[in-house]
């Protein structure tokens, strides 16, 4: 887990060194553009899209933008603009969600722990997913500005009508099999051994098994050789009773 977030702040080290060089280079070589010197400005339509346009702006400073000022706020910020687009995204894998939710924005980016909003993990049968209340414990104090995504809308929504969000359920075991988050986490498992980098998601999707099991037999998560090889390398239980009523 520190090692993750060691790689992490690398990451985002390097990251930052290569937007520097882009900017040092783009404003030393770049001078003429597309749409510099037109006449032209660009006008912002939307907080995303003055974000946007600010971006591009510092990367070609003699890019002509105006930004109304009801759209020249801070919030949303530009990478939750770019995180509620891609967790919309049809073409990336897993189910559409009934709101743009992204746990790269809120995990990910800002750090946000797992049992924060997975409160019962580590105590109950089930991980749960968080309701509309703990949702709305941070995004009550969000300036109005942030209505402008479609997701906060969705949500403020539901907290008015008190209705719950049908979230699609990825990671389901047949009725025939039970499964107990507490033991594994109190085993030691990261959420990430069995669910990977979720943190690097913007939509949530079920990860391939890359373990590199014994006979070469592939398995899928939450099928039963996937369990049952895990349980052989721990010399955790194999009885059928373990996992079968
Ligand atoms: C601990 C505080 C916190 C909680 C709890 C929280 N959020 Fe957020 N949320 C944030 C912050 C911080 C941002 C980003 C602000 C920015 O960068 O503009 C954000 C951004 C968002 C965005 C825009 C980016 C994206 O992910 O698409 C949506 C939509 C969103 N939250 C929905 C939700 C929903 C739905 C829940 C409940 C399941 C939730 N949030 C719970 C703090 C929180
Ligand atoms: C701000 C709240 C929030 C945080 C923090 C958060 N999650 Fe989630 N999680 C959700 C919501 C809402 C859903 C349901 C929508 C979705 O799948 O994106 C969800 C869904 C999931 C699912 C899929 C559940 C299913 O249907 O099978 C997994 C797995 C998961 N989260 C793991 C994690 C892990 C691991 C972390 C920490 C790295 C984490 N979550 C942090 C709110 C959160
Ligand atoms: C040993 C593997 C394993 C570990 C470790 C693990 N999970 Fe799961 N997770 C599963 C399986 C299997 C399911 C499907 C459970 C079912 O259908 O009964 C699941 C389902 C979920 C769900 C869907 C909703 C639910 O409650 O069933 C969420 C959310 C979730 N996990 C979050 C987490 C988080 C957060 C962590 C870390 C604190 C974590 N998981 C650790 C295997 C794991
Ligand atoms: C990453 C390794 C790993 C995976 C994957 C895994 N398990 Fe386990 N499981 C363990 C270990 C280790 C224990 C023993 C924990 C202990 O003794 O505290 C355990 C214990 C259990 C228990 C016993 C809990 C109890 O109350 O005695 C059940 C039931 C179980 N696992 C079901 C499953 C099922 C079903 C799956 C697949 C969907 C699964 N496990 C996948 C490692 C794993
Ligand atoms: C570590 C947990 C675990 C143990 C131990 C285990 N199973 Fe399973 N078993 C599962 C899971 C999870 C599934 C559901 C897999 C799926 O839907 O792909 C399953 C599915 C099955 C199925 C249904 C197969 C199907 O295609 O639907 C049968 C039959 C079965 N197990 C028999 C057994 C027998 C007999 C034993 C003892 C020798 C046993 N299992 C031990 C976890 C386990």
């Amino acid at each position: 887990m520190s090692e993750n977030a060691t790689e992490r702040r690398l990451a985002l080290v390097l990251l930052a060194l290569a937007v520097v060089g882009g900017v040092v280079l783009l404003s030393g070589g770049l001078t003429s553009s597309a749409d510099a010197g037109s006449g032209h400005a660009l006008v912002a339509s939307s907080v995303c899209e003055a974000q946007e346009l600010k971006r591009r702006q510092a990367e070609d400073p003699s890019l002509e933008i105006e930004i109304p000022a009801e759209f020249n706020t801070p919030w949303p910020t530009w990478e939750a603009c770019r995180s509620h687009t891609a967790a919309e995204d049809p073409d990336a894998p897993g189910p559409l969600q009934p709101i743009q939710f992204s746990h790269k924005h809120h995990a990910g980016d800002f750090q946000i722990e797992c049992l924060y909003c997975h409160s019962d993990t580590d105590r109950s049968r089930m991980a749960g997913v968080p309701s509309v209340e703990v949702c709305m414990g941070c995004h009550a104090q969000f300036p109005p500005s942030y209505d402008e995504l479609e997701g906060i809308q969705t949500l403020k929504k539901h907290w008015e009508e008190q209705t719950p969000i049908e979230w699609e359920q990825i990671h389901r075991l047949p009725e025939h099999a039970k499964f107990r988050h507490n033991r594994h986490v109190q085993a030691g498992f990261d959420c990430q051994t069995c669910h990977g980098p979720v943190e690097e998601m913007d939509k949530v999707y079920m990860t391939e098994d890359t373990h590199w099991w014994p006979w070469m037999l592939p398995t899928q998560k939450l099928e039963m050789g996937w369990c049952v090889n895990c349980h052989r390398e721990n010399a955790a239980s194999q009885d059928c009773y373990t996992c079968h009523y």
